[in-house]
């Protein structure tokens, strides 16, 4: 091989000396992230839930419904959850929530949160921020959901499940006919992207989930456009039998827990519903709902 840069695999470091442009590209080794593991119990169903935009502090959060979803999650053994950003309203001097309306002080805000959510920390797969924690972070390089994450989990346990942008957990439990446990990828993010309407929203996460080559569903909010889902599939080479296959992947785009009014009426944003859906999955075979 030119240069005697050896065999099958690796590249040379680049930019190669003679040829620039040659190798330019991501390397094996540049780009790997960890997917976040989980093996769980055995049950005919997996529901995966997003905790996300309970916006606590916002005089508008409907606080009685955003814990009667913990409760909800706490009441059943199969249900695991997902910190998914923008729990706490956190209206710091420099954001565009107006500081003086909240009901409690960031600080205030996040021990309220965490003591909601202590009573379900165990059954927690991952932690992601929000833009509302993350104005924290950008402001005073204090990054309130590892905090949150170390609290309710420890730090050894929130080393391994907090991502600061988005996570990609795997989720293995029951058996297949092949006596493999099931396994689903789910990619969860806070949410993204502009647009006045639902569609926006749905077509983000879409080009998003695309990305991923082997993602079965993703989890996100942000938009407080109501509570969005949808089913896809996604054409995958499987070089090993040389076939092209089909496969499914499901969209879930949650809503927020506040009322309506504020920011969204005085912008002219339509009214999306409260609240939350949740993935299923399915134990033997590999299949997934989600439901609204
Ligand atoms: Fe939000
Ligand atoms: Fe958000």
């Amino acid at each position: 091989m030119a240069h005697g840069h050896g065999g099958r695999g690796r590249f040379p470091p680049f930019p190669c000396p003679d040829h620039p442009s040659l190798f330019m590209g991501y390397t094996k080794e540049e780009s790997v992230e960890k997917v976040i593991v989980h093996d769980l119990p055995t049950h005919d169903t997996i529901e995966i839930l997003g905790v996300n935009d309970g916006h606590i502090g916002d005089e508008k959060t409907d606080e009685t419904a955003f814990k009667g979803f913990i409760k909800h999650i706490a009441e059943a053994p199969n249900r695991y959850w997902v910190y998914n950003g923008d729990n706490i309203n956190n209206a710091i001097k420099s954001s565009v929530s107006n500081t003086y309306n909240e009901r409690y002080s960031p600080a205030q805000q996040k021990e309220i949160l965490i003591g909601m959510l202590r009573p379900i920390a165990d059954k927690c797969l991952a932690f992601v921020p929000g833009n509302h924690e993350a104005r924290s972070g950008k402001e005073t390089d204090c990054h309130l959901v590892w905090d949150i994450a170390c609290r309710l989990v420890g730090d050894d346990m929130a080393t391994k499940l907090y991502r600061e942008n988005e996570a990609v957990i795997k989720v293995r439990f029951g058996s297949k006919a092949n006596n493999k446990p099931v396994a689903y990828i789910g990619l969860i993010n806070h949410g993204f992207g502009g647009g006045s309407l639902p569609g926006s929203a749905m077509n983000g996460m879409y080009k998003y989930a695309i990305a991923f080559n082997d993602v079965d569903f993703t989890l996100s909010g942000h938009v407080h456009k109501g509570i969005l889902s949808g089913k896809f599939a996604r054409r995958v080479i499987d070089p090993r039998n040389d076939l092209i296959t089909l496969r499914d992947f499901c969209v879930l785009i949650n809503g927020a827990w506040a009322d309506y009014g504020g920011y969204a009426s005085r912008k002219g944003f339509p009214p999306g519903t409260k609240g939350a859906g949740r993935v299923i999955l399915h134990n033997y075979t590999k299949r997934m709902n989600v439901l609204i």
